[in-house]
């Protein structure tokens, strides 16, 4: 696979995948300047470097919530993946097994929490969006519980859906509603059309059960829509966190006094996130967001982040700011679209060189070090 850097994934998925797919995946919302940021934000920062020290023994390894893993990051959850690339979920849950590194499933998946439980041999993470409706919330709280998935991770910032444009220029919707536009746009990407044939039509495999079985995918939307709930509040997080009885995970705080709040509500961690610039558009950039977080929680409560991190070096900023670990999302998701199960490959791999490069030249052999190493503000 010649494919390495996320650029190179972009332009290849631009190829590969319908308009409609791409925009979904690549998109933020509002004019875009949030997502730009989330990205320009990394590149800003600069290291101050160590010289020699002897490099030859690097150790990406990292341990998060009781598991040692190979590298410092994971796969963030992705709604709709099967649009996106037809069977992406197996391949991000299976891929995550054979590299020994986690994946965060997504209520809004186009797998099934069970059949990635499966795949997981019972190590699975899952995100939860909380349904309005209690008793469905409930229940797919307990399927998890049920599936033996380690970690939920609640996501908190979706009270409204972010305004994303270029969905809505799309018509993004499900199922896809048939114009000339769209068939142009699908019949003229033929591997992705194959994708389909083997995997089938988008679904939203978690919540299907919730409606009438003879809905139709719009229908299903629609429930989906209605469930996401601009209810959640602190009490209803006090809720889940009676009724779950592992690890919980509170994705898409910014805010210092959030994150403190969180850890005394019972959070076991937080991921720092700006949902990929696709909700407040603007929103700080999670890497600058994420010092202050860090001092307020102290040393030792997890925090992970994401959003806009595109490379390894970009990790090793993250972590040298303060995350114990680290969430790609469009970047694994990318790989996929523009270049299948040996693109995601190729990306991991990517990003591992360009972190295991990085800590050579900053004069470090253990990703721990990285809390030591100078980046002048
Ligand atoms: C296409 C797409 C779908 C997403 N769906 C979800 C989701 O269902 N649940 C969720 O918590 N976050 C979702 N996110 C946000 C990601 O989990 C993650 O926070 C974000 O992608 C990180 O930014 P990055 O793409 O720049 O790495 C989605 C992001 C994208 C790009």
């Amino acid at each position: 696979m010649d494919l390495k850097t996320f650029d190179e994934f972009r332009r290849s998925a631009r190829r590969r995948i319908p308009r409609v797919a791409f925009d979904y995946l690549d998109g933020g919302s509002g004019t875009e300047v949030g997502l730009a940021e989330s990205v320009d934000a990394f590149e800003r920062l600069r290291f101050v470097p160590e010289v020699l020290v002897n490099v030859d023994r690097i150790d990406l390894s990292r341990s998060l919530f009781g598991r040692d893993f190979a590298l410092p990051f994971g796969f963030a959850p992705l709604g709709l993946t099967g649009l996106i690339w037809p069977g992406a979920d197996r391949f991000l849950a299976e891929t995550a097994v054979d590299r020994n590194m986690p994946h965060v499933l997504s209520t809004a998946a186009s797998t099934s929490i069970e059949d990635i439980a499966d795949i997981s041999g019972g190590k699975s993470w899952f995100q939860l969006y909380v349904a309005a409706d209690e008793a469905v919330a409930d229940d797919i709280v307990d399927r998890a519980d049920k599936a033996g998935v380690e970690v939920l991770f609640v996501t908190v910032d979706v009270p409204v859906p972010g305004l994303r444009m270029r969905d809505l220029r799309n018509g993004l919707q499900l199922p896809l509603r048939p114009s000339l536009r769209l068939g142009l746009d699908i019949a003229t990407h033929p591997a992705w059309c194959l994708a389909l044939a083997r995997s089938g039509m988008p679904r939203f495999a978690n919540i299907e059960r919730y409606t009438d079985p003879s809905a139709s995918a719009g229908q299903l939307a629609k429930f989906m829509a209605a469930q996401s709930s601009g209810r959640l509040d602190w009490a209803v997080l006090d809720r889940i966190r009676q009724r779950w009885p592992r690890k919980l995970v509170i994705k898409g705080v910014l805010s210092p006094g959030a994150a403190e709040r969180a850890r005394d509500a019972g959070a076991d961690g937080i991921v720092v996130s700006t949902h990929g610039g696709r909700q407040l558009n603007s929103a700080i950039a999670s890497i600058d967001a994420l010092p202050a977080i860090r001092a307020a929680v102290g040393p030792d409560f997890p925090v992970l982040l994401d959003s806009g991190v595109r490379s390894g070096e970009h990790v090793a900023k993250a972590i040298a700011r303060g995350a114990d670990f680290v969430l790609l999302g469009r970047l694994p998701m990318m790989a996929i679209a523009g270049g299948g199960e040996a693109g995601l490959n190729s990306a991991v791999d990517h990003v591992a060189d360009d972190l295991r490069r990085t800590l050579a030249l900053l004069g470090i052999t253990t990703v721990d070090e990285l809390a030591g190493c100078q980046i002048p503000s």
